[in-house]
C-alpha cells in the first residue's frame, strides 16, 4: 500500500516530523527520497512509533542513506557493525554541544537516533541549524570565519563537565578511556561548503578545541561568539522522546545537546552513515 507521508515542521528554521512512514531496510525509494528532501529542508527529521525497529532492522533502514560508519574510537555494539550505545547509567552522556565525530578528516553525513529507554521526565535533545546560525552573522565576523580553521581532537576535557549522573563509574571510566584510546587531531574549516545545498555552514561543537593562528585563550573567546550564534533559540529545535522515536539529522548541517536533567536511565541508540571531507574554499 502507498505511505501517505506527511512533513510538519516543528520549529521555524530546523525541524519537521514525517508522518506516515515506517522506517524498514524495505522503504521504496520514493519515500526515501521525500525523506532526503525534508532533512534537506528541515536538517533534522523525527518519526514516532517506530518501536518495531531493532538493531539489525536500524542498521539495514541506515544502509538506505550510505554506508554504515562505525565510531573511530568506542567499539560498536555486539553483533553490530556500527551501532554506538550511549547510555546515561555508564555516563555516556552528551550533554555538550557537538557535531558528530568531527575530529576525524572524514565526518559522517548523516546520524540516525533511536530512543530505546527513555526517562519520563527530562532528557529532550536539542538540535541546532548552523546555516541560519552563519547567516544570521555581521557581515564583519561572516569574513573573520570564511579564513579560520579549527583543530578538532577527540581529547576531551572532563573537567569541564559540569553534570555527571553515571551509576556505574567502573563504565564510565572505560567508555572515556575507549573514547580517545586513539587521539585524533584534524583541521577543518570552520566554514564549509554544504557538498549538496552549497549553502555555508559554521563547523564548530565541543570538539573544537582551538583556531589556527590563534592563542587558547583568542580561540576561546572568538569560538565562543560564533557558538552563540548557533545556539541561539531561533536557530534551534526541540524534541521531548518517547520510546520508539526515530530522530536523523544531516551532521554537516547541525549541532545538538542532549539534555541532562533526568533522574532515570536514558538508551539511545546511534547509527552514523556516509562520509564527508568538510570543504571550503581553500580546500
Ligand atoms: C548524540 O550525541 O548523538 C546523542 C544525542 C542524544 O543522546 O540525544
Amino acid at each position: 500500500t502507498q505511505q501517505q507521508i506527511k512533513v510538519v515542521p516543528v520549529a521555524g528554521r530546523i525541524g519537521a516530523e514525517i508522518q506516515g512512514v515506517q522506517l524498514s531496510g524495505e522503504l521504496d525509494s520514493a519515500v526515501l527520497n521525500e525523506i532526503k528532501e525534508a532533512l534537506q529542508e528541515h536538517k533534522v527529521v523525527f518519526f514516532k512509533g517506530q518501536k518495531h525497529l531493532d538493531d539489525a532492522s536500524q542498521e539495514a533502514f541506515s544502509t538506505l542513506l550510505g554506508e554504515l560508519y562505525a565510531h573511530p574510537t568506542v567499539p560498536v555494539r555486539d553483533h553490530t557493525s556500527s551501532i554506538l550505545e550511549l547510555d546515561s547509567h555508564s555516563g555516556t552522556r552528551a550533554n555538550q554541544w557537538h557535531t558528530d565525530v568531527t575530529f576525524v578528516p572524514e565526518v559522517p553525513k548523516y546520524s540516525i537516533l533511536r530512543g530505546v529507554t527513555i526517562p519520563s521526565v527530562g532528557g529532550d535533545t536539542v538540535w541546532a541549524n548552523t546555516n541560519t546560525a552563519y547567516e544570521d552573522l555581521p557581515e564583519g565576523l561572516k569574513k573573520l570565519a570564511d579564513e579560520l580553521w579549527g583543530i578538532h581532537s577527540n581529547e576531551f576535557d572532563y573537567a569541564k563537565l559540569t553534570i555527571s549522573q553515571a551509576t556505574d563509574e567502573e563504565a564510565e571510566e572505560k567508555y572515556r578511556k575507549s573514547f580517545a584510546s586513539t587521539v585524533f587531531n584534524t583541521k577543518h574549516p570552520v566554514v564549509h561548503i554544504h557538498a549538496e545545498s552549497g549553502k555555508k555552514h559554521l563547523l564548530l561543537g565541543n570538539f573544537t578545541r582551538k583556531l589556527v593562528g590563534y592563542s587558547s585563550s583568542e580561540s576561546e573567546s572568538l569560538i565562543s561568539i560564533y557558538q552563540s550564534y548557533v545556539t541561539r533559540l531561533e536557530n534551534t529545535v526541540r524534541w521531548q522522546w518517547t520510546e520508539g522515536d526515530v530522530a536523523i539529522w544531516d551532521n554537516l548541517a547541525t549541532q545538538h545537546y542532549a539534555i541532562a536533567d533526568y533522574e532515570e536511565r536514558r538508551i539511545v541508540r546511534r547509527v552514523t552513515v556516509g562520509k564527508n571531507v568538510p570543504k571550503n574554499q581553500h580546500n
